[in-house]
């Protein structure tokens, strides 16, 4: 298995401590970012995770933020991404067995590395359940694709014009 991690600049010591247990357990990974506490935006970080994952280059993503709202936010817009922003170990693992989730989101501002870490060991070691459970992630893939078809003239629907911060290069590693 393969994990692609990432976390804005809240998260990236969060981040070394999931990396040093990835490392314990042998699991490959490769760190998309970003790689200084400059202050940065989570939405290219979890693009590049997601990317990741449905590109074939990762089994799975692990996203830091603040919260871990921000990054599962900015992941679900990605058809096929199932991410589920956990603080505690029983909802880890069943965003596994229930819901097949494939990115794990944790809030650097909310739980310590003691605890995040039994999350992500906890959502790691789970495996989905399938039956049922696959009948309502299916249910979830078609709501992808009505969203897609169906245009809404919600305001929170809305794209904001394309600005300068949406288009500068993205923080490649050192
Ligand atoms: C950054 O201040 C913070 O907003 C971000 O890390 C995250 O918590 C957003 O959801």
């Amino acid at each position: 298995m393969k994990i692609a991690i990432g976390s804005d600049h809240t998260g990236v010591a969060l981040k070394e401590e999931i990396k040093t247990y990835l490392n314990s357990r042998k699991i490959a990974y490769e760190d998309l970012g970003t790689y200084t506490t400059d202050s940065c935006d989570y939405p290219r970080i979890a693009e590049k995770v997601c990317k990741a994952i449905l590109g074939g280059a990762a089994d799975r993503g692990i996203l830091i933020c603040g919260t871990g709202i921000g990054m599962s936010i900015s992941a679900n817009k990605f058809k096929g991404i199932r991410a589920a922003a956990c603080s505690d170990p029983y909802s880890a693992i069943f965003a596994k067995r229930h819901n097949n989730a494939n990115v794990l989101c944790l809030g650097a501002r909310v739980i310590a590395g003691g605890l995040a870490t039994l999350l992500v060991e906890g959502w790691l070691n789970a495996n989905f359940e399938g039956e049922r459970h696959q009948r309502r992630v299916d249910m979830i893939t078609r709501l992808e694709q009505r969203s897609s078809v169906e245009p809404t003239t919600h305001p929170d629907a809305a794209p904001a014009p394309i600005t300068e911060e949406d288009t500068h290069p993205v923080q490649t590693h050192p």
